[in-house]
């Protein structure tokens, strides 16, 4: 499973970079917004320390503008992966796109259908949010197993990019449904190494350590 991080903080990315755990990054324009940020100079500064896919969302919605925007946004660097929202424009500038030889990142799926348009588009990958469909009190999590289940009857290349993710259970869930990536907020990803047994214990190997009064170094 690749662990993408949903963020626009570089600082963050740069510190989950380090410690190994980034397959990429994706980014919206919500992010952004609530960053500051300038969108353009960002997704460079983002594409200079990652080397996988990076999520960079047009803000168009017509057809001829999804594609001068995926184009431009593609030239910032190579491992753009273009994101189009899942409706009718985003789905044919998808299909112009990925025959041109971008990466897409189809984004805003909230079902089976779309997922399956998203995949005969010819899209790299498909964002099925699962927490916006839990706050509206249907399991989110129940798509991404249908994804799965669907995509894995038609050997789609089309990899299922579990975005919207609110917590741990999310990801071991998705996981366990054999979804291809997990796009994380920092604090998610940062919440995985927890667990109070572990505080525990590691605290009395190193009481009892310290009982031995011996050194290693
Ligand atoms: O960036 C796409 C997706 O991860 C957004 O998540 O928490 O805004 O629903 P959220």
């Amino acid at each position: 499973m690749r662990f993408f991080v949903d963020s626009v903080d570089i600082v963050e990315i740069k510190k989950l970079t380090e410690l190994g755990l980034v397959d990429g990054v994706t980014t919206n324009p919500s992010l952004i917004a609530k960053s500051g940020q300038n969108f353009l100079e960002t997704i460079e500064k983002i594409c200079a320390v990652v080397a996988g896919p990076v999520s960079a969302e047009v803000a168009a919605t017509d057809y001829e503008d999804m594609i001068l925007e995926g184009r431009k946004l593609a030239k910032i660097a190579k491992n753009v992966a273009i994101k189009l929202p899942l409706i009718e424009n985003g789905v044919r500038a998808c299909k112009t796109l990925a025959s041109e030889g971008y990466m897409v990142n189809l984004t805003l799926c909230f079902s089976v259908s779309q997922a399956l348009l998203a995949a005969k588009a010819g899209a790299a990958f498909v964002s099925p949010f699962v927490g916006r469909l839990d706050d509206i009190g249907i399991e989110g999590m129940d798509l991404i197993d249908d994804v799965v289940k669907v995509f894995s009857n038609y050997e789609f290349s089309t990899q299922v990019l579990v975005a919207s993710v609110r917590n741990p259970n999310h990801v071991v869930e998705a996981a366990l449904m054999g979804a291809d990536i997990v796009t994380l907020p920092p604090s998610v990803l940062w919440k995985l190494f927890d667990h109070p047994l572990t505080e525990k214990g590691l605290q009395l190997f190193l009481a009892d350590w310290e009982k031995t009064g011996q050194a290693i170094l």
